[in-house]
């Protein structure tokens, strides 16, 4: 390899065909002389623009069709021709400078054309510089190079996360091995799962029970997951009220009115809260208003006065110092349900936070843009981040995710994109640079998934993103899948991708 070109913190190098390089990869350039090396990384692949290789190529093509006999090549420079014209020119990203062993992240310096040597850094050893997953290891996967690469779990503490790549690719399984690692670190982890994928997470491949069993407690809105209308705070049923069911101010501050009523005579009971807005001496707008709220607060069924089958969620979060998690299983709820009790949720975990019942709570948060409110987003990134509540975000649509939201991620998991929107979203992301991230997620495989951020020490990484042995129930449900008869075989062999 040889060290060509440099346009801003962008570096050309020539490769021959006979040199392993992919995507993703880094490169050092030692520079002999002045006794210091650049790390670049390959963020695309094309062929060097040799003059005259179009013409050789219309040579070639116009001779096939007529000449005959055989080459006369006595120097043997076809061979030579051959090699140049599959000369490859790697655009690569600058990303630091390596002294006497120390690393800076200082690309403003230029290394010799003729003195510099270019060769391959295995991801293994820039790991090992940069102190990449050291403390709290969480295994994610294989390097290009075959290396393992382990994350930190401190590297997620205090931070904003996001997952994101096209349908099918991963991301789900992935976030699921994150709330694994962190229950393994003794993190209290909550899941607000939207297709009750997580639930099985108790569970090996075979059934059987694994040893995060005992930690992950699924709960269930209208099975196993009600609360009693007695233990909650005005401030969370105002909330819901008001955020989620939409009521207006000056009918609010007539239900607070109630609530404090009912509070006084000890008679917070669904079938009295009704009563009382019945009873009250209020415009009847004020009313219907109340009451329609009423009923839709009914018909979530998540409320009950019966304290032997309601969940204390503040007590299961204190419980779990360990590590555990709470999965928050929404797959059977409507849209308006699911809203309260994501609002219920947060509401209980800020209280928890408040009071120290847990030091901190990680929220893994698939498809957020179907049950948070809006004002959230930013309370999430600002206030809550300091209560101790750090959220992941995961989707499949990442223009859902507000682009302040991408700006002020700390870590982000990329997996295949194709679609031109879709990058673009992820590419404002300052985290990552733009071409960078757009050139190697447009090519990943599925189950690859490109790692920015401070999980990686900013340097991007691409990681095969190991399997588990956990019970997945994300499959969709499909038709065909056993009605299929038994097809010859296509003509047209198509290459799975792997
Ligand atoms: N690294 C992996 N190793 C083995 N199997 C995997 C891996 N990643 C994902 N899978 C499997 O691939 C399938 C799809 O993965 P997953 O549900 O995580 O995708 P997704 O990106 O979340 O999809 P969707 O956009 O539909 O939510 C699942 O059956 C999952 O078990
Ligand atoms: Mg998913």
């Amino acid at each position: 390899m040889k060290l060509y070109k440099k346009a801003g913190n962008t570096l050309q190098i020539l490769s021959f065909p006979s040199e392993d390089v992919e995507k993703g990869s880094y490169l050092l350039i030692e520079d002999l002389k002045a006794g210091r090396s650049m790390i670049v990384q390959v963020v695309d692949i094309q062929f060097a623009n040799v003059p005259g290789v179009m013409e050789e190529f219309l040579r070639e093509l116009s001779a096939e069709d007529r000449v005959e006999g055989e080459d006369f090549d006595p120097l043997d420079i076809s061979s030579h021709i051959l090699y140049v014209q599959d000369t490859r020119l790697l655009v690569c990203k600058i990303h630091g400078t390596l002294e006497n062993g120390f690393l800076r992240f200082d690309g403003s310096w230029l290394p010799s054309r003729t003195h510099s040597r270019v060769r391959r850094l295995p991801v293994k050893r820039l790991v090992e510089m940069v102190g990449v997953g050291r403390r709290l290891p969480i295994q994610v996967g294989e390097t290009m190079d075959g290396s393992r690469l382990t994350i930190d779990a401190s590297s997620l503490d205090g931070k904003l996360n996001i997952i994101t790549g096209k349908k099918g690719t991963g991301k789900s399984h992935f976030s699921k091995l994150l709330v694994l690692g962190l229950i393994d670190h003794g993190a209290t982890v909550v899941v607000l799962d939207l297709n009750g994928e997580y639930v099985n997470l108790g569970f090996a491949r075979d059934g059987s029970r694994n040893r995060y069993h005992k930690v992950i407690k699924v709960l269930k809105p209208r099975e196993n997951f009600k609360v009693a209308l007695s233990q909650i705070d005005l401030s969370i049923i105002m909330r819901i009220l008001i955020h989620s069911l939409g009521l207006p101010e000056t009918s609010a501050r007539e239900f607070r009115r109630i609530w404090r009523f009912l509070e006084e005579k000890r008679r917070l009971t669904l079938h009295d809260l009704g009563e009382a807005i019945k009873n009250w001496n209020c415009n009847v707008h004020v009313r219907d208003a109340l009451y329609s709220r009423y009923y839709a607060l009914l018909r979530s069924e998540l409320f009950t006065d019966n304290l032997a089958e309601a969940v204390f969620l503040e007590r299961i979060l204190g419980g779990m110092k360990r590590g555990g998690a709470i999965i928050i299983d929404l797959s059977d709820t409507s849209p308006s349900d699911r809203k309260i009790i994501v609002e219920y949720v947060l509401g209980k975990i800020q209280k928890a936070l408040a009071q120290w019942r847990v030091r901190a709570v990680f929220l893994f948060a698939e498809e957020a843009h179907l049950y948070l409110r809006e004002t959230y987003w930013d309370d999430i990134i600002t206030r809550m981040r300091h209560f101790g509540l750090f959220t992941t975000f995961i989707t499949n649509q990442p223009n859902t995710i507000k682009e302040s939201i991408y700006r002020q991620a700390d870590n982000i998991f990329l997996f295949n994109f194709v679609n031109e929107h879709d990058l673009e979203a992820i590419s404002r992301a300052s985290r990552a640079d733009a071409e960078t991230v757009i050139s190697i997620v447009r090519d990943l495989p599925p189950h690859h998934c490109l790692i920015l951020g401070e999980a990686v020490k900013d340097f991007p990484i691409v990681v095969k993103v190991r399997p588990m042995d956990i019970q997945t129930m994300g499959h969709t449900r499909l038709f065909f899948e056993d009605n299929i008869p038994k097809v010859h075989e296509s003509p047209i062999k198509v290459h799975e991708a792997s």
